[in-house]
């Protein structure tokens, strides 16, 4: 999975076409996810396989690789980094876990299929103003609640094609997740607690240059 993140290398590959969505997650926000998985009486996930289906340049997928027993990962554009495939497109794979920030505009189809195929659990990562549409809660949230919102309180600057660690943002995020040991009616609500300073690493972005 290791590439060459430097801006030049970034650079030279094709731009994917507006439509695709291509926001990058600080690594931070898909740790603060599996702090919340792993915490004690929750799952041992070390023990699962996950699928991060729109994996672009593995923003997503690395920290996930420190958590989980191995991570698949494909993008419908090349990035240079996992496969490439839609994952609208019918397949037989299958992961334990799916996890991914899905392109905004492809969010409900993008759950609707991760929840025929994962075995234990999905999770995705979405504008907090994911759940306010009334088409949305009829065709999913009513049919399909997550088990657990879990709400950051600091905010996850997310911009177009880069990560920037000094940048800033107006959009609220959480994590939806469907624990499939946990399907309930009463979707759980969560705070994730300030964590962003505990869980960033030196290297999680890339190198000025
Ligand atoms: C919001 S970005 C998230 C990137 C990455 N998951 C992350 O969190 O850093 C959405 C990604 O979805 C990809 N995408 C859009 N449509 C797709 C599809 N039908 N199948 C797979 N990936 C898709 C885009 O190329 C883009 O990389």
């Amino acid at each position: 999975m290791a590439q060459n993140r430097s801006h030049a290398v970034m650079a030279q590959r094709a731009e994917p076409h507006d439509s695709l969505d291509f926001f990058p997650t600080p690594p931070w926000a898909t740790r603060a996810l599996c702090e919340w998985l792993v915490a004690p009486e929750l799952l041992s996930i070390h023990q699962r396989d996950a699928w991060e289906p729109a994996c672009a340049d593995g923003c997503m997928a690395r920290p996930l690789a420190e958590y989980f027993r191995s991570v698949a990962a494909s993008d419908v554009h090349d990035y240079g980094f996992g496969e490439v495939a839609d994952f609208l497109w019918p397949t037989d794979r299958r992961a334990d876990w799916i996890v991914t920030n899905p392109p905004f505009r492809l969010g409900q189809q993008f759950a609707e299929t991760a929840l025929e195929r994962a075995r234990h659990g999905v999770a995705l990562l979405v504008r907090t103003a994911f759940l306010e549409s009334a088409d949305r809660h009829a065709a999913l949230f009513c049919r399909r609640p997550p088990s657990d919102i879990l709400q950051f309180v600091e905010r996850v600057p997310m911009f177009k094609g880069r990560l920037d660690p000094k940048g800033s943002t107006a959009t609220a995020y959480c994590w939806l997740v469907w624990r499939f040991d946990r399907e309930r009616s009463d979707t759980r609500f969560h705070w994730l607690a300030p964590c962003r300073k505990r869980l960033e690493r030196a290297g999680d972005y890339p190198v000025a240059e």
